[in-house]
C-alpha cells in the first residue's frame, strides 16, 4: 500500500491517550467531539475494536440532558486554555459546557457499513444515547427552525467569518485577564485574534455564571446565532440515525417528525438576496451576509439550490485546493487564518460524502483529488492555504488522518 497509509495509522495511534484520541498533541491534549467521531472512523479502517471504544468513551459523558459535551476533560493538561475550571461546568469527568456537531450518527452507520457483523451490538447500545443527542438538539437549540448555537465554538467553525455580527454584540469584560496558551503552540497568524478570544471568554463567563442551564443560555445568553452548517451537519444526521433505528426494527416516527421540523426551518436560513444560506443573528433576525463553508455542508444533508450552487463554482475557481472555510472574495479573507480562509479536509470529505450521494461524482473525484494532493505533499495538518497548499495550524492531526485512511487517500 501507500506509505503515508502506515504513516496516517501512526497518527492515530500517536494520538492516543488510552480509549479516546486527542486531535494533535499540545495544542489539543483533551478529547474533543467530532475529532474523537472522525479518529472512531479512521480506526475502523483497521481496528474496529479500537474504533467502537472510541465512540462509547464520547458517550459516556453524555449529559443528563441528552448533550454530548465538545470537550471531555480527562486529565487536567496545562497547555490548553480555558480549561475545566474556566469551564465551571459540574460534570465527571469535567466536560465543557457546550455541544458540537453531530457527526456521530452519520459516521457510525458508515462504521456499520464496514463491518456490520462487528457492530450491531455497539450500534444496539447506543442508539439510544444517539436518540437522546439528536433530541436535545432539536429541544434546546431549534427554536426557530433551524439550529442556533450560543458559542461559536458550538459550530466547530470557531471565528469564520459567519459569526462576526453576533460576535460585536458580546460585552467584553475588561477586567477579567487571561493568558492564551494556543498561539504558544501554533503562530498567532494561524490563530483566532484576540477580538475573538475576549469574546469567546465573556460567553464562558456567562454560561458559568448559569450553571450551563440551556433556556438561560439561550434565552438571556450574550451570543445567539443560527448556524447553516450545524443544521445541514444534524440534518444529514437525522436520515442516518432513522437508517440506524430501520436497522435495529425501532419506532423512527419520532425522529422523522422532527427531521422534518428541521427541514422545514431552513428556508429561514435562505438569504435570497444574497442566493445563499447564511447565519443570522436570532436576536435581531439579521443576516450575516456571509458565504462559507457552513452554507456548503448543505450538500452533505443532499440540499442544493442553483444560486448557491453557483457561488460554489465560484469559490472554489478561485482557489487550487479543496473548498475554502471563507469566500475569496470577501475583504474578510485570511488564507491561513483557522477558519477564515483555510481548507480543512475533514469538511472537504463531508462536503464529498454528499456530492457523491447526489451523484455529483465529477466534483467529489475533484474534492477527493485536490484534498490527496495537499495531504501528499505538507503530511497531516490541522488545515491548508488554499491558494498554495501550504500546511497550517496543528501537525499530526487525527482527523486528517482519518479521512485520509477512510476517504482520499
Ligand atoms: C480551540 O481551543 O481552538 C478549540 O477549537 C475550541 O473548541
Amino acid at each position: 500500500g501507500n506509505p503515508l497509509d502506515q504513516a496516517a495509522r501512526d497518527v492515530l495511534l500517536g494520538n492516543d491517550r488510552g480509549g479516546y484520541t486527542i486531535p494533535t498533541a499540545r495544542l489539543y491534549p483533551y478529547q474533543w467531539n467530532w475529532d474523537s467521531m472522525f479518529s472512531a472512523w479512521g480506526y475502523a479502517s483497521f481496528d474496529m475494536e479500537r474504533a467502537w471504544q472510541e465512540v462509547h468513551l464520547l458517550f459516556a459523558s453524555q449529559w443528563d440532558t441528552g448533550m454530548v459535551p465538545h470537550i471531555i476533560f480527562h486529565k487536567v493538561d496545562p497547555d490548553y486554555f480555558p480549561g475545566p475550571k474556566v469551564w465551571g461546568a459540574t460534570h465527571e469527568p469535567p466536560t465543557s459546557g457546550i455541544s458540537q456537531p453531530p457527526v456521530a450518527a452519520t459516521l457510525i452507520r458508515k462504521m456499520y457499513e464496514m463491518d456490520p457483523e462487528a457492530s450491531l451490538p455497539h450500534i444496539k447500545a447506543l442508539y439510544p444515547k444517539l436518540v437522546a443527542w439528536h433530541d436535545w438538539w432539536i429541544r434546546e437549540r431549534c427554536k426557530d427552525g433551524p439550529v442556533a448555537i450560543i458559542h461559536p465554538w458550538e459550530s466547530g467553525r470557531d471565528n469564520c467569518p459567519d459569526w462576526d455580527l453576533g460576535m460585536e454584540g458580546v460585552p467584553v469584560n475588561e477586567d477579567d485577564p487571561y493568558l492564551r496558551r494556543d498561539t504558544t503552540h501554533v503562530q498567532e497568524t494561524e490563530r483566532p485574534q484576540k477580538w475573538d478570544y475576549d469574546r469567546y471568554l465573556a460567553i464562558l463567563a456567562f454560561g458559568r455564571s448559569v450553571n450551563w442551564d440551556d433556556r438561560e443560555m439561550v434565552e438571556n445568553g450574550p451570543f445567539l446565532m443560527a448556524d447553516p452548517g450545524i443544521s445541514f451537519v444534524l440534518l444529514r444526521a437525522f436520515s442516518d440515525l432513522i437508517a440506524l433505528g430501520e436497522l435495529l426494527g425501532e419506532e423512527t416516527a419520532g425522529l422523522q417528525a422532527q427531521e422534518s421540523k428541521l427541514r422545514a426551518g431552513l428556508d429561514k436560513m435562505w438569504n435570497a438576496e444574497k442566493g445563499w444560506f447564511d447565519a443570522y443573528d436570532m436576536r435581531t433576525g439579521r443576516f450575516a451576509n456571509v458565504l462559507g463553508s457552513g452554507a456548503f455542508l448543505a450538500y452533505f444533508a443532499g440540499v442544493s439550490r442553483p444560486a448557491q450552487d453557483a457561488h460554489f463554482a465560484r469559490i472554489w475557481d478561485k482557489v487550487s485546493y479543496g473548498i475554502p472555510s471563507a469566500d475569496p472574495d470577501s475583504e474578510r479573507f485570511e488564507p491561513r487564518r483557522y477558519w477564515r480562509g483555510p481548507t480543512w479536509p475533514v469538511v472537504n470529505s463531508l462536503i464529498a460524502m454528499g456530492l457523491k450521494d447526489m451523484g455529483r461524482t465529477e466534483a467529489e473525484a475533484r474534492l477527493r483529488d485536490e484534498t490527496a494532493k495537499l495531504i501528499e505533499k505538507g503530511g497531516f495538518w490541522e488545515y491548508y492555504d488554499p491558494m498554495d497548499g501550504t500546511p497550517c495550524g496543528g501537525a499530526s492531526f487525527g482527523w486528517t488522518a482519518a479521512v485520509w485512511l477512510t476517504w482520499c487517500g
